[in-house]
C-alpha cells in the first residue's frame, strides 16, 4: 500500500529539480501525478511514466490554471493534492532591479501559486478535503538577499499562513516549506570549488547543501495523510542554516 494509492496530486515545475523528484516519489507512493511545467522536452521525459501525466502551464496565467484544473476535474474528478514548486531565481543587486524584473518575479513567484490556489482550492471545498504544499525558500526567514526573489518567496510564505486559516474549516491543510540551496538545475550555475559556496557549506550545521530529494521526501510527508493535524506550518528544510 502506497501513501498516496487513489489521490491525483498536482506538481508545478513537476519536471525539473525538486519538482520531478516530488514526481518520481510519489508515483513510488501509487499517486496519480500531473506534472505542469512550461519545458516540454522535459515533461515529455516526467510523461514516460504511465502514471505521471505532463501538463503544459504557466503558472503566470490564469486562463492556464483555468483550463488545467477543468481538465484534471473532467478527467480524474479531483484534486487531492496541489503542489506549487514552479519558480525562478534571480541574484540581481537591488540597485539593478527594474519593475520590469519586479513585475516578472512576482508574476511567476508569487502570483503562480496565489493562482494555483485560487482555481483549485474551490474544487478541494467541493470534495471536501485537500492538500497544499507550497515552496517558498529559506531567503523568507533569514536575512539574506535583499531582492526580488526574497519578496516573492515572502509573498508565497504569507499567503500559505493565511489560507491554511481560512480553509481549514472545509477539511483542507496549506503548509510551506522553505528549502536552502539545494542542488537542482537552479543553483547548478554555483560551482561547489567557488569560495562562496565553500562558505556556505562551512556555515550549515549538516556541512552540505541540500538533495531535490531532501526537500522532496518532506513535501511528500506535508502533503500525506501522516500530516493530517498539520496545517499553516512552515518547514525549513536547510541543514539548520537558519536555526543559528
Ligand atoms: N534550488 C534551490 O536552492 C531552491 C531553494 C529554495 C527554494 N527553491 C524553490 O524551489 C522550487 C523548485 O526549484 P528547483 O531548484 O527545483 O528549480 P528548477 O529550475 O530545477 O525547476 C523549476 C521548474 O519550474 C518550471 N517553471 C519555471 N517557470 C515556470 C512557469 N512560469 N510556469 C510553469 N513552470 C515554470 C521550470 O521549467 C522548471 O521545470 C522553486 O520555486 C524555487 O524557487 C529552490
Amino acid at each position: 500500500m502506497g501513501k498516496f494509492d487513489n489521490k491525483i496530486v498536482l506538481v508545478t515545475g513537476g519536471a525539473s529539480g525538486m519538482g520531478k523528484r516530488m514526481t518520481e516519489l510519489l508515483v513510488e507512493e501509487g499517486a496519480y501525478v500531473i506534472a505542469a511545467d512550461i519545458n516540454k522536452e522535459l515533461l515529455d521525459v516526467v510523461s514516460q511514466h504511465e502514471m505521471v501525466e505532463g501538463k503544459l502551464l504557466n503558472v503566470m496565467s490564469e486562463d492556464d490554471w483555468k483550463k488545467a484544473v477543468e481538465e484534471i476535474v473532467a478527467d480524474h474528478g479531483r484534486i487531492d493534492v496541489l503542489i506549487n514548486n514552479a519558480g525562478i531565481s534571480s541574484e540581481k543587486h537591488m540597485d539593478d532591479v527594474t519593475i520590469e524584473d519586479w513585475d516578472l518575479m512576482m508574476r511567476i513567484n508569487g502570483f503562480g501559486p496565489f493562482a494555483g490556489m485560487k482555481h483549485v482550492l474551490p474544487q478541494m471545498v467541493n470534495q471536501q478535503s485537500g492538500s497544499v504544499v507550497n515552496i517558498s525558500s529559506y531567503t523568507a526567514m533569514v536575512g539574506m538577499g535583499a531582492n526580488t526573489y526574497t519578496a516573492s518567496k515572502g509573498a508565497v510564505r504569507a499567503i500559505s499562513r493565511a489560507a491554511s486559516t481560512q480553509f481549514g474549516r472545509f477539511g483542507i491543510r496549506v503548509n510551506a516549506v522553505f528549502p536552502g540551496v539545494i542542488k537542482t538545475p537552479m543553483t547548478e550555475n554555483l560551482s561547489e570549488s567557488s569560495e562562496v559556496l565553500q562558505r556556505l557549506i562551512q556555515a550549515t550545521p549538516l556541512q552540505r547543501l541540500g538533495e531535490a530529494d531532501d526537500v522532496a521526501r518532506s513535501v511528500l510527508f506535508l502533503a500525506s495523510d501522516d500530516a493530517s493535524y498539520i496545517t499553516g506550518a512552515e518547514l525549513v528544510i536547510d541543514g539548520g542554516f537558519s536555526a543559528q
